[in-house]
């Protein structure tokens, strides 16, 4: 049977200039197994010659000018074009617009941006000028989540580049730029890939397996699991299923309240919930993390009950007791 291609990330580009960052972005993702596609060029410029680019290549452009405009105006018009596109994820590349809270907020996680520094140094402006100043051997750029701090979301690639005698702010930042080129496509694919990746989500999953009291992990039947109690007669509360018997999903099995409410949920929901092979049978539901717009607190909570549920009374009044903190 061939195999079916994973659908791409779809990922709207915000602009306000020349672009170089958006063709890189852009021509990275026609490459092979490149794990997203660009949907939207949206710019606060109508000028901005990163739109000529898109539109040459195909691509769909918005422009809306912010003059005259109050801030949440103007993001929610760009939000309202990113949702039309049907992106998945925003990439910030050189818009020089700071975005309102409730525009950030709407895209947490799945914001990214390029700034040309090696955060946490320098964030705003003139970071080539404030690094040459400050004596400093290299300058370079961040690829980071959006957060409403400026240029202070979790950091997710950096490259660092030397730092010439002689240098002025411009020859730096023209070098930066061609540093900047190679990282953003790079990391941006990364970055969507995550959710897909079974690493990472065991990784995430282990993370807050363990931060509930009294945990351990123990492999069963080869996948790894999580235990409420001691290591000699601890209890297992979740379970990490990676493909497992041919379905396509990695999954967190975790203890429901009763079938029918396991039942209700993969009837109701088939892309958040399944019911796996055996586990199923005895309660067990699979809480699917292998697709895009997982909510990682639903996770959490998944756990907790799960843990609640065959933790011993004297462990579960651990928690109460910190819960009412
Ligand atoms: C880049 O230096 C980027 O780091 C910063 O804005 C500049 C955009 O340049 N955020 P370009 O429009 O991608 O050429």
């Amino acid at each position: 049977m061939p195999e079916t291609r994973a659908a791409r990330a779809r990922v709207a580009v915000l602009i306000s200039g020349r672009g170089t960052n958006l063709a890189a972005l852009l021509y990275a993702s026609r490459l092979p197994d490149c794990p997203y596609e660009i949907v939207l060029v949206a710019s606060n410029d109508p000028q901005a010659g990163g739109l000529a680019i898109a539109e040459a290549e195909g691509i769909k452009t918005f422009a809306l000018s912010h003059r005259g405009m109050d801030r949440t105006a103007h993001d929610d018009a760009m939000d309202a074009a990113i949702r039309s596109s049907g992106a998945d994820y925003v990439a910030l590349a050189g818009y020089m617009r700071v975005l309102g809270d409730a525009m950030v907020a709407r895209w947490t996680g799945r914001m990214v941006n390029i700034h040309p520094s090696l955060l946490p140094l320098y964030p705003g402006l003139d970071t080539h000028a404030r690094a040459i100043e400050a004596g400093d051997s290299h300058g370079g750029a961040t690829v980071h989540l959006v957060t409403s701090e400026l240029d202070n979301g979790e950091p997710l690639g950096r490259i660092e580049v030397a730092i010439l005698r002689g240098d002025t702010p411009d020859t730096l930042a023209e070098r930066v730029l061609f540093a900047e080129h190679q990282l953003y496509p790079r990391a941006l694919a990364d970055y969507v890939s995550r959710s897909s990746d079974p690493e990472h989500l065991l990784a995430r999953v282990r993370e807050l397996a363990l931060a509930l009291p009294n945990t351990h992990e123990r492999e069963s039947h080869g996948s790894p699991g999580w235990r409420v109690g001691s290591e000699k007669s601890g209890k297992f509360f979740a379970y990490f299923s990676d493909h497992h018997h041919g379905t396509p999903h990695v999954s967190l099995l975790a203890k429901c309240g009763s079938m029918d409410e396991l039942d209700g949920l993969v009837e109701a929901q088939p892309h958040a919930y399944h019911k796996p092979a055996y586990y199923g049978a005895s309660g067990w539901i699979g809480v699917i993390l292998n697709r895009e717009g997982l909510d990682w607190d639903d996770v959490s909570d998944w756990l907790e009950r799960s843990w609640r549920q065959v933790a011993p009374r004297s462990t579960t009044r651990l928690l109460d007791a910190a819960d009412e903190f």
